[in-house]
């Protein structure tokens, strides 16, 4: 592509991660103030209309995601957004494509993609109760619930189920407890060697743990592994400023930001040179 290709997609592709932003923002302001309407018996939290209503608007969010990214060879998810029929209070793929896909389908925000093994089997080993807990309350760019505060327990747990099996892991069997490897040591950072002169590491801990991690902890999506010197060894080699500006505007299957577009560059600067001080 030539760089005025490459800017005009990078203006559009930034601009459609804004709209995105935009968008979950609004969906889940909207899920809060409809569960806030919805005295007991009045309405069905399952409502129909709002569930086909909910997947309307995101399903067009997952398609512009899929279709922008420039991740080649991405697989596609297993099935399309298409509106979640009216189904039972426990219906895991109704609720998974009303509500999950939008980030778990296309891995917006630094989601797990469905069917990303590598990214799934550290989080399913902590258990199918850790899992519940995050997902309902929330953990890093993920919102309690997904954002749909209309969904009660058995339905979140049913759409867990039902990643965990499209991904090809069993939900049940993953009860054994692993060291989580999601948590380096913080008390580590001190020693590292000082990568980017008044970058703030602490900070940059931060921003790795909730949004960079997704991918830099668990080799999701081809990302280096932070730690892993020979993969960094290379890139570490082109300076600050490049891998910063990779990281701003987005690299291969890297989304800008790692998909975060409310970062401002001195965040992203700080996650970098956390990674970098613990990448080489
Ligand atoms: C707005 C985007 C978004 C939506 C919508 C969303 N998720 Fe997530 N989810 C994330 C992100 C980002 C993570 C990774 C969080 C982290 O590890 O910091 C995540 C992680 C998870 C995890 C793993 C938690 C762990 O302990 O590792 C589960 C389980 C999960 N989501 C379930 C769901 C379910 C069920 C739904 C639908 C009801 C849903 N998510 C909807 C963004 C989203
Ligand atoms: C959705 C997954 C994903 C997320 C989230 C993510 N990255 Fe990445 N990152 C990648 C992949 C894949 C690459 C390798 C890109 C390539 O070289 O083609 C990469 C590469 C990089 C590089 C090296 C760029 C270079 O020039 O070699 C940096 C620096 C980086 N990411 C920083 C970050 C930071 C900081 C965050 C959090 C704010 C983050 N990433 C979040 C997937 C991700």
């Amino acid at each position: 592509m030539s760089e005025q290709q490459d800017r005009t997609f990078m203006a559009t592709f930034v601009t459609v991660l804004g709209i995105l932003v935009v968008l979950a923002i609004a969906l889940i302001f909207l899920a809060r103030y409809v569960q806030h309407l919805a005295e007991p018996g009045e309405v069905p939290a399952n409502d129909p209309l709002l569930e086909k209503r909910k997947a309307e608007l995101l399903a067009p969010v997952g398609r512009v995601e899929v279709a922008a990214a420039p991740a080649a060879g991405a697989k596609a998810p297993p099935a399309a957004a298409a509106p979640a029929p009216a189904a039972g209070a426990a219906d895991g793929k109704a609720v998974y494509q009303a509500t999950c896909f939008a980030c778990h389908g296309t891995g917006a925000a630094g989601a797990p993609k469905v069917g990303d093994k590598a990214a799934w089997e550290p989080r399913a080993a902590q258990g199918i109760d850790t899992l519940m807990r995050h997902a309902l309350q929330g953990k890093g760019a993920m919102p309690p619930k997904g954002g749909n505060m209309a969904l009660g327990e058995a339905e979140i747990r049913a759409a867990i189920e039902y990643m965990l099996r499209e991904t090809g892991l069993a939900a049940g069997g993953a009860a054994k407890k692993v060291a989580p490897a999601a948590k380096p040591a913080p008390a580590a950072s001190g020693a590292a060697a000082s990568a980017g002169g008044s970058a703030d590491l602490a900070a940059g801990e931060r921003v790795y743990k909730s949004v960079c991690f997704a991918c830099h902890g668990t080799g999701a999506a081809g990302a280096p592994k932070v730690g892993d010197k020979a993969a960094w060894k290379d890139r570490i080699a082109q300076g600050m400023d490049t891998l910063v500006r990779h990281a701003i505007q987005g690299k291969g299957a890297m989304p800008p930001k790692g998909g975060r577009a409310d970062l401002d560059e001195r965040a992203i600067r700080d996650a970098v040179a956390y990674m970098v001080s613990k990448s080489r």
